[in-house]
């Protein structure tokens, strides 16, 4: 049998006519407008568990007011608010907990597949969690607690797809009443769902749904506030046990090249309105028979990634851990993203691979073997369903414990936002400076990986931007590269005066 109760916690604290006020850990809500269904399903609720035994229908046992068909959407609205879990049973031996982990909880009370085939949705995935296992359903924002070894040995039944006499007759010593039981359970979950005569499941053939990756679901889910149970926010998890990692990386290499200051005075007299380089913006994937300079690549890099200045630690403002101020946002300023060149053509840089060191402006040697190069350049071009081999391959690689530290739920997501934002940077600044960006999706880790010398584990690439000088074919009409203008061209009267270096 299915059990309902409210989650360990959970309690009713005043039970006014007009309210009902309901205590869960860390938080206190007042329930109004309840209809005299729910609030007597809240109040029975608040005294001991409902039993709901799928064969009986109609009205609630014990409950005159609650029909089965109110009582359903009202249980799932309170499983929304994380408020009450479901328990299989057989007798006084629990089975499972199904236990809501955010908003849109849904459970299906009255789910049931006779002997159909039935299969695990693609969605559901098993882990270790608090020293315990356990089933996640993403796709219906519900942990199952598995707590008995019988449903734990059907699981890999279930993930080939079975019915229950297949069940029955594969595992003989299984006791029929448990496994029914736990298959009904595990159906009203979502974690199993019935295979059509086609083999598919509904996950499958819908069309909202079918298209949706498993680690998509899983990721979203475990990300985003209110779907997610998972503790939100900077919550600095490892302050006091583990150190920050610093704000910037310790140089990679003794070999280092320092980059070109441009002349930003210059740069914001000079350059085009932003709602002029906004129209103008495109991904350009051919590139100029002239290299890209050592000058425009330092003036790039300066724009888009160095660190103006470090910001020291600041526990008063809850900020526990060294950061920097750059031209980007970037989450908690902890700018986890390092940046890498692969410099394929660039006048007065030597071919290789290089790290970017945002404080110093410079570059540091990473890697020059040339087949390593070709390598990396080569992945590039792969991506752009172009013959021409990009000048310059940015790879953006994440060191992610410089946001793990601090975020727990939200750290990865952070790291994609923040390459996000690198992205448009880039493109704006490219596109000023009339040279020929583009950005990459679908770079490859394990060949940066080795060519870096990084374990991915701990710092890996997410996101990667080509760079070139621009064919003539796209030249841009009204954006003017800096330096490449009138000297005494007339200053910009738009242009926004620089802010100050470095306030500290
Ligand atoms: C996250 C992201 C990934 C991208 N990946 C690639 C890619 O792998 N190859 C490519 O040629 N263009 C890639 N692009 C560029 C898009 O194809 C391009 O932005 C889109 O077609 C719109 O064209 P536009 O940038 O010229 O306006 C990517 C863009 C973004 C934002």
């Amino acid at each position: 049998m299915i059990t309902v109760s409210l989650k360990p916690g959970v309690r009713l604290v005043t039970n006014a006519p007009e309210s009902l006020i309901i205590e869960a850990p860390g938080a206190r809500m007042r329930l109004s407008r309840l209809g005299p269904a729910a609030r007597e399903l809240l109040q029975r609720l608040a005294t001991a568990p409902l039993a709901w035994d799928t064969r009986v229908s109609g009205e609630l046992v014990g409950l005159p007011r609650c029909d089965r068909a109110l009582a359903v959407p009202v249980l799932n609205q309170l499983a929304g608010r994380r408020l009450v879990q479901f328990g299989c049973a057989v007798g006084r031996r629990q089975l499972m907990i199904a236990s809501p982990t955010g908003g849109p909880a849904r459970f299906e009370l009255d789910a049931e597949c006779g002997d159909r085939p039935v299969r695990l949705s693609r969605f559901t995935y098993i882990r270790s969690r608090h020293q315990e296992l356990v089933l996640e359903c993403p796709q219906r924002f519900l942990r199952l607690h598995l707590l008995a070894p019988e449903v734990i040995s059907i699981l890999p039944l279930l993930a080939y797809g079975c019915s229950f006499a297949d069940l029955c007759e594969q595992i003989p010593a299984c006791d029929k009443e448990e496994t029914a039981e736990a298959v009904r359970f595990l159906l009203a979950a979502g974690a199993i769902g019935v295979i059509s005569s086609a083999g598919a499941l509904d996950e499958d053939t819908d069309p909202q749904i079918a298209p949706r990756e498993f680690h998509d679901v899983a990721f979203h889910a475990s990300t985003r506030q209110g779907l997610t149970d998972n503790a939100f926010g900077g919550i600095f998890p490892f302050l006091g046990k583990l150190p920050p990692a610093p704000a910037l990386k310790p140089a990679m290499s003794e070999i280092r090249i320092p980059l070109a200051v441009p002349d930003m005075a210059r740069v914001m007299r000079h350059d085009p309105r932003l709602a002029t380089v906004m129209e103008a913006r495109r991904s350009v994937r051919r590139y100029g028979d002239q290299a890209l300079t050592a000058e425009e690549l330092g003036e790039f890099l300066y724009r888009t990634a160095r660190a103006q200045f470090i910001l020291p630690p600041d526990p008063a403002s809850g900020r526990f851990y060294e950061a920097t101020r750059r031209t980007y946002p970037s989450g908690g300023a902890a700018y986890d993203l390092e940046l890498y060149l692969t410099l394929n053509d660039c006048d007065g840089i030597a071919s290789g691979v290089y790290h970017y060191e945002p404080s110093e402006h410079a570059l540091s040697l990473v890697n020059d073997q040339p087949g390593t190069i070709e390598a990396l350049l080569k992945n590039a071009r792969s991506q752009t369903g172009q013959e021409e081999v990009p000048q310059v391959l940015l790879t953006f690689a994440s060191r992610f414990n410089r946001l793990s530290w601090k975020y727990r739920a939200i750290s990865y997501a952070t790291t994609l936002k923040n390459a996000g934002v690198l992205y448009e940077a880039m493109y704006l600044v490219a596109t000023a400076m009339n040279l020929a960006p583009c950005a990459l999706g679908g770079g490859d880790s394990a060949l940066f990986s080795l060519a870096a010398g990084l374990d991915p584990m701990i710092e890996s690439s997410v996101a990667e931007f080509i760079l070139g000088t621009r064919s003539p074919l796209d030249l841009q009409a009204g954006l003017v590269p800096p330096g490449r203008e009138s000297q005494n061209a007339p200053a910009d009267p738009g242009a926004i005066p620089p802010p100050a270096e470095n306030p500290e």
